[in-house]
């Protein structure tokens, strides 16, 4: 999905967009590195009324009340629609109402409550409360608001407008990376799982609300504006929603301290081949759990490989584990693979982690290996390769 296939920044005369390109910021909510930084969108409606739909991150305000001027063309906004209070979004909700105090604050009556905490109090003043189904009328344009309580956040509210069927969704289809150039699936992906994954339920009370809807473009507060076809997009939401797998396929990740656990994990992966099927190996040191999460949520199929660390195992599995549970990971058959010198027990911890999440299937079949990779252990892993795959 690029720009050829709908993804733009263009959305009309009357609807413009006002959002700004961070790509300089390492860590978005502090822990997923965003190697290609993250835009924070803003929308501006002109029309006999003019509301601008969010703000953004503090760290990019005078650059984009900079973009908000040039769009008003000496005009003064009538509203702030505000969808969502998180700080890369509310960030710069107090500048632009101290630069135009005639403008009226719109939002959810939770995000009211929530206000105070990301600016002065005394802009509760200036707020309008909505409510589900209300409508703000601008001129020919007319902005519907629907609430989505967690998604992921208590207050979150998206917006339809429908004189140009514009659905403005809040952090919902929004990808991480240069909302111009990048792909839209892989880092969605990544955002969705890590950001909203464990809140599948009231993404699909979203979605259900969305389904009603005639929707020509989706405006996101992040990554590009989506137009075209957008089933390919709400498809994949309605999957991960579901924590239904997009493919069918296997993550092969593994943690290894010198290197045997790592070849136990990349023949296993090339025996998963040899029969057809997708396979991707990742190295849980050397790739942020992040990616390793979406990964996991792509495929049907998980095979863990680890050491045995202090009586326990790895701690980058661990960590691996903790993200997946938190995340809400189900519905998947997954196999193991263990290391130790001495008393492995790797695969046990492992599979008390996935005790503890929904529907996971465990083969019956569990390679240990002790030290390095034997010739026994070859014919252990085809059988395990079997199992996962049959
Ligand atoms: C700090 C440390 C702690 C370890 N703890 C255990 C242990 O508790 N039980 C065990 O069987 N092996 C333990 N090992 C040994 C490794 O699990 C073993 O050498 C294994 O072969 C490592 O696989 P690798 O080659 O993939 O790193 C430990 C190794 C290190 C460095
Ligand atoms: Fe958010
Ligand atoms: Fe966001």
């Amino acid at each position: 999905m690029t720009k050829e296939d709908g993804c733009t920044m263009k959305i009309s005369d009357a609807i413009v967009y006002a959002g700004v390109y961070d790509r300089d910021i390492d860590l978005f909510e502090g822990q997923y590195p965003v190697p290609a930084g993250v835009s924070y969108n803003s929308y501006i409606i002109l029309d006999d009324k003019i509301a601008v739909m969010d703000t953004v991150d503090a760290r990019k305000t005078a650059e984009w009340l900079d973009k908000v001027e040039k769009a008003l063309n000496g005009r003064t906004p009538d509203y702030l629609v505000i969808a969502h209070l998180e700080p890369d979004h509310s960030g710069s909700i107090q500048a632009i109402a101290d630069r135009y105090p005639e403008m009226k604050l719109v939002m959810s009556a939770k995000a009211l409550t929530m206000l105070p905490q990301f600016a002065d109090a005394s802009l509760a003043a200036r707020a309008v409360s909505v409510k589900e189904n209300d409508t703000l009328t601008l001129g020919a344009h007319a902005l519907r608001f629907m609430t989505a309580p967690m998604v992921h956040w208590p207050e979150v509210m998206v917006s339809y407008e429908s004189s140009e069927k514009v659905l403005f969704s809040a952090d919902a289809f929004g990808p991480f990376g240069d909302p111009e150039t990048d792909p839209w699936l892989p880092e969605a992906r990544r955002y969705y799982f890590n950001i909203v994954g464990k809140y599948g339920s009231p993404v699909q009370t979203l979605l259900k609300k969305a389904a009603a809807l005639d929707i020509a473009s989706i405006c996101p507060l992040h990554g590009p504006v989506l137009t075209g076809s957008l089933n390919e997009y709400l498809e994949k939401y309605q999957l991960w929603s579901a924590y239904a797998p997009e493919e069918t396929g296997v993550l092969v990740a593994y943690g290894s301290l010198h290197g045997n656990t790592a070849k136990a994990a990349m023949l296993a992966a090339d025996m998963i081949r040899e029969q057809g099927v997708k396979a991707t190996v990742i190295d849980l040191a050397r790739t942020d759990v992040s990616f390793a999460l979406a990964e996991a949520f792509k495929y049907d199929k998980l095979l863990l490989a680890c050491s045995t660390y202090d009586g326990n195992f790895f701690p980058k599995m661990e960590d691996f584990l903790l993200h997946l549970k938190a995340k809400a990971f189900q519905k998947r058959r997954a196999a193991l693979i263990e290391n130790g010198s001495w008393a492995p027990m790797a695969a046990k911890g492992m599979k008390a982690y996935l005790e503890q999440m929904k529907e996971i299937a465990v083969c019956e079949n569990t390679v240990t290996i002790k030290s390095t990779l034997k010739e026994e252990n070859k014919a252990q892993l085809a059988a395990l390769v079997n199992e996962l795959l049959a």
